[in-house]
């Protein structure tokens, strides 16, 4: 448990905000540090009656005791990183690593407006494809170089190395998803980099060899944003009848949707080298099991659903999602 990565594994959207919150909650980490692109993404985070969309802020903040950090691969935009920092009133215990690539209002634009990236590929128009390019370019302005992120910044590597010397927990909270990776992804509807468990651990400067977990995050049913192929895909009618109908966080865009697919599963698994399978929105897909936090609430369908994502993958199902708030989750992991 030490060290733990968290990703997405299908196209983004899985409820990777949920769960994380409940792992902070519930496993005392030191640290949750942010990974992935940037500000393109957004984790959703129910806790105390109140909904957060966070697209900078680590969702280890519903926990008062976690410093929560943001690695050198991702992507901040100051306004968002302000306001959400106000939002959570998480100001004293926040720091961003020294050499986060800046997103300034030339890259929204662009993004916002690019026939190429808003058209074809369906961007959020957040501004991170088009300040990945310049940072590929090497004219990217560093948060070093920002006057008002001066009280913030930090070693996240440092910071973050030093604590698991120290034996503590240390959650990295990856963004997007694998199916959305420049490399492993459905090319050219992918984000602006790798998604991957290795590419969180580069996002915040671990090295491979101190991973202990690696816990995937998929959701009952499948749904994507933007363009690109989608296996099994519902229709709108469809969608809605199953009561699958989702909207963007970030954008508000209504989700597209289709039914799990195993073949996904497996890659996902694969590509991420998966300890651990996180399924959330089980209570979407079969009502009975709705709230519940108690593992014998999983009957019939429901574990026989579980059973054969296990079979299919090699890999357990130790976390499942009953509802949206942090704590509406079935915690198997002691028992497997
Ligand atoms: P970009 O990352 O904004 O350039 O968008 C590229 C593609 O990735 C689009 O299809 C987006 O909808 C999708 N995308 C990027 N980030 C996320 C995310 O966090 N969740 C879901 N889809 C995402
Ligand atoms: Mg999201």
């Amino acid at each position: 448990m030490p060290f733990t990565v968290v990703c997405g594994g299908f196209w983004g959207d899985e409820g990777k905000g949920k769960v994380l919150s409940y792992l902070a909650l519930k496993d005392d980490p030191s640290i949750v540090v942010r990974a992935g692109v940037g500000t393109n993404a957004g984790h959703t985070i129910e806790f105390e009656n109140r909904e957060y969309k966070l697209r900078m802020i680590p969702s280890g903040f519903v926990n008062p005791k976690v410093r929560m950090l943001i690695g050198a691969g991702v992507l901040v935009d100051p306004n968002v990183l302000f306001k959400e920092l106000k939002e959570t009133n998480t100001l004293e215990r926040t720091g961003v690593d020294y050499q986060c690539g800046i997103i300034e209002q030339k890259h929204i634009e662009m993004d916002s407006t690019n026939a190429h990236l808003k058209g074809k590929i369906g961007s959020t128009g957040s501004g991170t494809g088009p300040a990945n390019m310049d940072r590929a370019m090497r004219s990217l302005k560093l948060a070093k170089e920002i006057p008002e992120l001066q009280p913030y910044l930090t070693d996240v590597s440092f910071e973050i190395n030093e604590s698991l010397d120290q034996g503590n927990n240390v959650i990295a909270e990856g963004s997007q998803a694998i199916l959305l990776s420049l490399f492993h992804g459905s090319y050219p509807y992918v984000t602006s980099k790798d998604t991957s468990a290795a590419a969180i651990c580069s996002d915040v400067g671990v090295g491979p060899t101190r991973v202990d977990d690696v816990m995937v995050v998929m959701k009952a049913f499948l749904t994507r944003v933007g363009t690109g192929e989608l296996p099994g895909e519902l229709s709108e009618e469809e969608t809605k009848k199953r009561g699958w109908t989702e909207y963007g966080a970030v954008t508000g865009r209504l989700r597209r949707a289709a039914p799990f697919n195993y073949e996904l599963a497996k890659k996902s698994v694969r590509l991420n080298g998966a300890t651990q399978i996180a399924l959330t929105k089980l209570d979407i897909v079969f009502p009975e099991i709705a709230k519940s936090s108690n593992s014998d609430a999983i009957k019939a369908e429901v574990a026989e659903f579980i059973d054969q994502i296990e079979e299919t993958t090699k890999v357990k199902v130790t976390i499942i999602g009953t509802g949206p708030g942090a704590e509406d989750i079935i915690d198997l992991r002691e028992l497997t």
